[in-house]
């Protein structure tokens, strides 16, 4: 390694590098190129590291991702070996012993009838997966006329543009409207309120039964609607809207990129549901964040109907599907579920968040939350409950702030989103709550 390369790079020529080369997600650069970036330089289990040393809790999860935590030695292990071996080899032609050992186990741990595993490099691929799948085994079924999809209103299943075109945050997805392919969209409530969930289930269904014979498939985030600002229905509203859509000859494709591997409680948000998928989507904590992984599960009918003829392939791949590193990865992470008992803990933390915000709820700013396992929602609101001007950026001002508390989230507009690692320790969840109580202080006094 050559002197230069073990110098220390300074936070400053950093940040000064970052924003003149560096062009970021989801990012307005006007407001960007004015801030001071916090610079990650390392991690460790459910904190991150910045480059003065300081340390904070990882509170979205490096974007929802993070399940046994930064710099797990298992997962370090997996990944160094398998380097020793080989970094990657193509799936087109060829198998591998990563890809082939994930696959396994996905199926062992995923709900019935999952059967199969189409690896892809991101939720949204994922998606495009599903969405192309499900529509070719329409066609090859005899249903030529099956070509459009029902999606929920506020979706997002990523920025693709298939899985644009089955989105619904106006906000991300209306400048592209002309690329995008039209879709039939279901009401979903905010919060899982029974009397809301029966007034909007009669117009879902109505929707679905007047829809059902150009339906190729229905496609869902299970029980959590993310991105949307942790929109939340209940089971039995999404079992009665599912089993509607197969009543009526769609297929039913749950994306659980942000749901799966833990986050509602249950390894899948599926396992809490009556209905079973046809096709699932997976990504994010499937390699716990280490390696660009995703992957597309279909049922063995789905598989069979792309099994004969040259013309019945599946014509679709990805360079990177099945990388090794990655699949390795996925193999560690998925085997500390057990070795861990992962899910226990998520039991308790999601107990223990459910109490402290309990507590909270009562503060003047909070206008409401909502919580699945350690999936959650807090949603500001002014001292006299009315909504703040978004224009005011009330809740990115509001996570900023909370960096000096040693605490990184990352809001949906007002509402502050609470996705720590499924790893997060019982006194980093106080950290988290206490923070959150600050938060809420200092916005009182600024009012
Ligand atoms: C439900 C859901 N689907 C798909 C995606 C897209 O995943 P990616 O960003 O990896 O493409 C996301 C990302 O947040 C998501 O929450």
């Amino acid at each position: 390694m050559s002197e230069q390369s073990n110098k220390p790079e300074s936070p400053s020529a950093l940040a000064e590098s970052d924003r003149r080369f560096l062009w970021h997600p989801f990012t307005q650069h006007a407001e960007w190129q004015e801030s001071e970036p916090l610079v990650i330089a390392s991690a460790e289990g459910a904190e991150l590291i910045d480059s003065e040393g300081r340390r904070y809790l990882d509170g979205v999860a490096s974007l929802w991702v993070g399940v046994h935590g930064h710099r797990h030695p298992k997962v370090d292990a997996a990944i160094k070996a398998q380097l020793d071996r080989v970094a990657h080899s193509t799936l087109l032609g060829l198998t591998n012993v990563p890809a082939t050992r994930l696959a396994e186990k996905l199926i062992q741990m995923a709900p019935a009838p999952m059967s199969r595993v189409f690896y892809s490099d991101a939720g949204s691929t994922a998606v495009e997966i599903a969405l192309k799948m499900a529509f070719q085994w329409q066609q090859q079924a005899g249903d030529a006329k099956r070509t459009r999809f029902a999606r929920f209103e506020h979706a997002y299943h990523g920025d693709t543009l298939g899985a644009v075109s089955v989105g619904g945050i106006d906000i991300f997805h209306q400048v592209y409207g002309p690329l995008l392919f039209e879709t039939v969209a279901l009401p979903t409530p905010l919060h899982p309120d029974p009397a809301t969930e029966a007034k909007l289930l009669q117009q879902a269904l109505a929707t679905l039964e007047a829809e059902g014979e150009a339906l190729a498939a229905i496609i869902v985030e299970p029980l959590v609607q993310g991105a949307a600002g942790m929109r939340m229905h209940s089971p039995a509203y999404l079992n009665a809207i599912l089993a509607k859509a197969k009543e009526v000859g769609a297929l039913v494709i749950l994306d659980e990129v942000a749901t799966g591997f833990g986050r509602t409680g249950t390894l899948f948000a599926a396992e809490q549901l009556e209905v079973a998928p046809d096709l699932m989507c997976l990504g994010k904590g499937l390699s716990n964040g280490y390696l660009p992984l995703a992957a597309t599960l279909a049922s063995e009918r789905i598989f069979q109907g792309f099994v004969g003829s040259p013309r019945k392939t599946f014509f679709h791949g990805h360079t990177f599907t099945g990388n090794p590193l990655a699949c390795a990865a996925g193999v560690a992470c998925l085997e500390l579920f057990e070795e861990e008992q992962t899910l226990v803990g998520v039991a308790a933390r999601a107990r223990q968040l459910e109490t402290g915000l309990k507590a909270l709820s009562a503060h003047a700013h909070v206008a409401a939350h909502r919580q699945r396992g350690l999936m959650i929602g807090v949603d500001l609101c002014q001292g006299n409950g009315e909504a703040f001007d978004p224009r005011a950026r009330t809740g990115a001002r509001f996570c900023q702030s909370l960096r000096a508390r040693g605490v990184v989230l990352r809001p949906l507009g007002d509402t502050v989103v609470l996705m720590p690692p499924l790893c997060v320790s019982e006194g980093q969840v106080v950290q988290l709550l206490e923070a959150l109580k600050w938060g809420l202080e200092a916005l009182e006094q600024e009012q």
